[in-house]
C-alpha cells in the first residue's frame, strides 16, 4: 500500500485553475498560461505521504530551490519567473510559492549520482551497473563513484516507483541529441553543486533533475537540489559499508520503523501521525540542511 492517508482538497483562488496535486507540491495555472507551484509542508516516507506535515517545510525547500537557481544560471536558465504569490492567494502561499515558465516538459527523471545507494546499489549488486553503465568491482552502498554518473529514469505516478533506463532508452524517446544535452547539463549542474555542498560539508550523494522546452530552450525546471529531491548526507558521518543517515527524514523512517509507532510499512494499513517531537526535530533539520547549504538564517 502506498499513496496519500488524506487526499488534500485544493484551494480556490479566483484566476487560477488546478492542475494536480503531488505527493508535496500543488500545481495551478494562472491566466497567462503559467504554472503557480506551491509547497505545502506534506512530507512522504516509504512511499506514504504522511498525515502530519512538518510546519515550514514548504518554504524552507522553496527558498532552498530559488538559491540553487541563481548559483546556476550560467550552466542553465531555469523557470522560475516571481517568487511572489498571485493576487487573492492565501496569506500562507508567501515563501512557498513560484510563478514559472509553463514548459514542455521532457518525461525523464533526470538524475546524477556521485555515489552509489538506493536504486542504483540494488542494481549494481545484481548486474555490476547502474543503467547499464558498468562500474568497478568491490563498490558498497555510500560508496563513491570513481566519477558521477547520469543515470536518466521514467517517471512514476504517485505511490509508484519511478524506474531506471539506460542513456540508448532516453535516446529513442527524446533524440539523440537532446539525451546529450540532458546528460551534458544534469552532469554540470551535480558538478557545481557537489563542489559547493562539499564546501559546507555535506555530500551530494545524488540529486533529480527535470528539464523542459521553450521553444528550442533547455530550462531547468521544478525544484532543485532539495533535500526532497536529492539525498544530502553529513560528511563527517559518511561511511560506506553501510547505509548513510539521511539529513531530513531519518526521525521519520526511524520512528515509524520502531515499535513506538506501531506502524507495519509492509502492511495495509496507512502510516499513523507524527509525535510532536518526530515534527520539531524533523523540522530542525530542514532549517539545519537551509542554514548550512545557503549560510544564511532561515529567519
Ligand atoms: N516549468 C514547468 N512546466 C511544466 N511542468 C512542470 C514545470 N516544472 C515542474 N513541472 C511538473 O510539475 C509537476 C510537479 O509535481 P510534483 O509536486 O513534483 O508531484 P509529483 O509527485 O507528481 O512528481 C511534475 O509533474 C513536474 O514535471
Ligand atoms: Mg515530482
Amino acid at each position: 500500500m502506498s499513496g496519500f492517508v488524506e487526499k488534500p482538497e485544493p484551494v480556490e483562488v479566483p484566476g487560477l485553475v488546478h492542475v494536480h496535486t503531488g505527493k508535496v507540491r500543488d500545481l495551478y495555472r494562472d491566466e497567462n498560461g503559467d504554472l503557480v507551484m506551491v509547497a505545502t509542508d506534506r512530507m512522504s516516507a516509504y512511499d506514504w505521504v504522511l498525515p502530519t506535515e512538518i510546519p515550514d517545510k514548504g518554504r524552507i525547500l522553496t527558498q532552498l530551490s530559488l538559491w540553487w537557481f541563481d548559483r546556476l544560471t550560467d550552466l542553465v536558465p531555469h523557470h522560475v519567473l516571481s517568487a511572489e504569490p498571485p493576487a487573492g492567494a492565501p496569506a500562507d502561499w508567501a515563501g512557498r510559492t513560484l510563478v514559472c515558465r509553463a514548459l514542455d516538459m521532457v518525461p525523464v527523471e533526470c538524475v546524477a549520482r556521485g555515489y552509489l545507494t538506493g536504486s542504483g546499489l540494488a542494481e549494481y549488486e545484481q548486474t555490476r551497473t547502474v543503467c547499464g553503465l558498468a562500474l568497478p568491482e568491490g563498490l558498497v552502498d555510500g560508496s563513491e563513484l570513481p566519477s558521477p554518473i547520469f543515470t536518466p529514469a521514467t517517471k512514476a505516478a504517485v505511490g509508484e516507483h519511478d524506474e531506471n533506463v539506460s542513456y540508448e532508452e532516453v535516446a529513442r524517446q527524446v533524440s539523440a541529441e537532446t539525451a546529450a544535452q540532458l546528460r551534458q547539463t544534469t552532469l554540470a549542474v551535480y558538478g557545481r553543486a557537489r563542489d559547493i555542498a562539499r564546501d559546507r560539508g555535506i555530500i551530494l550523494a545524488d540529486t533529480k533533475f527535470e528539464f523542459g522546452f521553450a521553444g528550442e530552450e533547455l530550462v531547468l525546471a521544478d525544484e532543485v537540489l532539495t533535500p526532497d529531491s536529492s539525498r544530502f548526507w553529513p560528511a563527517d558521518e559518511w561511511q560506506p559499508g553501510r547505509p548513510q543517515a539521511s539529513f531530513d527524514k531519518q526521525f521519520v523512517r526511524d520512528w515509524l520503523s520502531s515499535p513506538a509507532s506501531g506502524w507495519d510499512r509492509n502492511g495495509e494499513l496507512p502510516p499513523p501521525e507524527l509525535p510532536q517531537d518526530i515534527v520539531e526535530r524533523t523540522r530542525a533539520k530542514y532549517v539545519e540542511a537551509y542554514e548550512r547549504l545557503t549560510g544564511m538564517s532561515w529567519g
